[in-house]
């Protein structure tokens, strides 16, 4: 069939959205078209909560920014020279995440994080870096995964990673090798609300060492508030990424910071094409003003009384090899089994429970302007059903989904 054809490996060019990641035979596999929160696939219609992973923050096919898009298009793409319209678009990013005095453009996440990681080590003329969290595709970061496969041994020594926000793993890793370290890579927030503790400690021990702190705000910039982290913690980093939502789809990042740190990009090299497309940009200049307080006091307000709500069900749940966590932080909501060794088989059963219902699910709803009440009414019946039915004397969860389980991103590392 061609929507399944092999000319392109592993069918899907981004892992989390490949059909390894959703359960075997119920789960469409292509999409179509989309429009506000639903996605049209090979199976039909679907309310879509993963938003192309984070990006789309206002809802597919908004024809305003499509309008602002054309319209940028009709003065022409990728120009020979900078253009005067990315100097523009630049002061409206800085005067909107009010910090640092200096942006770089990009087009992915993992562009601007590389970016930064590489600026860090200019700048301290050191070589180790810290990370916490996801952070992209390259090899500085992907050598401290399970899916390491072709990175050199040397680049992995590089780079290493703590678990989330373990203080004492952060502490005992500056206390090993402070003088060493060009710089903390986190993110800022995982799916929960911040701990400001680790946070605190992560700037006092790069004040302490002399590294770079670096906020990777891919997912939580323009998500969880404009300002992001950094305006929801009040922690300053040193550098910030962002990628995802600042777009609403379109494909814009940028890194921001002083140009006392900035300005040794004029040193080092961060260039490529396509680095300042107008296209993205123009996205990025619509959403900057669309995405105002109001936008982020409705999604706060949105986010919450549906977390509580899942909070709520989710409490229902009677055997404790099936509880179900669900965390938060404006603009997303994360599931995540307690126990690590049933994760992937209550994954499948949960996303297999949201597909009967026409939903597409990954674990975590990244809630957008277009989300409903009908389509978290919905959400909300649905985890109803999945603990109606864990809570069945006789269910037995292996059985229900045999031979369709999905595949981790990342195994559990031993
Ligand atoms: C926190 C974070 N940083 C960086 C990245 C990499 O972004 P991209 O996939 O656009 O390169 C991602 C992608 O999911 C991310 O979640």
């Amino acid at each position: 069939m061609k929507h399944y054809s092999d000319i392109i490996p592993d069918k899907s060019h981004t892992f989390s959205k490949a059909h390894h990641q959703y359960p075997k035979g119920i789960s469409p596999l292509t999409a179509k078209k989309a429009y506000g929160s639903k996605l049209v696939t090979n199976l039909g219609e679907y309310t879509d909560w993963s938003m192309g992973l984070g990006p789309v923050i206002k809802g597919y096919n908004f024809k305003p920014l499509n309008d602002h898009i054309m319209n940028r298009i009709s003065s022409g793409i990728a120009y020979s020279l900078p253009s005067d319209f990315e100097f523009d678009v630049a002061a409206k990013l800085l005067s909107a995440v009010n910090f640092g005095d200096s942006v770089r453009f990009a087009r992915n996440g993992s562009d601007v994080t590389s970016a930064a990681v590489r600026l860090s080590r200019y700048i301290t003329k050191r070589e180790l870096v810290i990370c916490n969290g996801y952070h992209g595709w390259q090899d500085w970061f992907i050598g401290t995964t399970t899916r390491s496969g072709g990175v050199p041994e040397s680049i992995k020594a590089l780079t290493k990673k703590i678990e989330g926000f373990n203080s004492n793993e952060l502490e005992e890793m500056f206390h090993s090798n402070g003088d060493e370290v060009a710089c903390l890579i986190i993110e800022p927030m995982i799916g929960d609300e911040p701990n400001l503790e680790f946070l605190k400690l992560a700037r006092d021990l790069c004040d302490k060492y002399g590294s770079l702190l670096i906020f990777d705000e891919c997912w939580t910039g323009f998500r969880c508030y404009k300002e992001g982290a950094i305006g929801y913690t009040g922690i300053r980093p040193d550098l910030v990424c962002y990628a995802k939502a600042i777009g609403n789809g379109v494909p814009v990042s940028a890194i921001v910071g002083p140009k006392n740190f900035m300005h040794n990009f004029e040193e080092i090299f961060f260039s490529f094409t396509h680095a300042s497309d107008p296209i993205g940009l123009a996205a990025a200049e619509f959403m900057i003003d669309y995405l105002d307080e109001n936008f982020f006091h409705t999604l706060t307000l949105k986010t919450k009384n549906f977390f509580e709500k899942i909070k709520l069900e989710l409490k229902k749940i009677e055997n404790p090899k099936y509880k179900i966590n669900a965390t938060s932080y404006p603009g997303k909501i994360v599931l995540s089994p307690f126990e690590a060794k049933m994760g992937i088989q209550l994954k499948t059963f949960i996303q297999k429970e949201f597909l009967k219902e026409n939903m597409l699910f990954n674990m975590f709803f990244a809630i957008c302007e277009d989300h409903n009440a009908a389509d978290i009414d919905l959400a909300l019946n649905v985890i109803q059903n999945i603990v109606l039915k864990l809570n069945m004397e006789d269910f037995d969860l292996r059985n229900d989904v045999k031979d369709q389980l999905v595949s981790p991103v990342f195994r559990q590392q031993k």
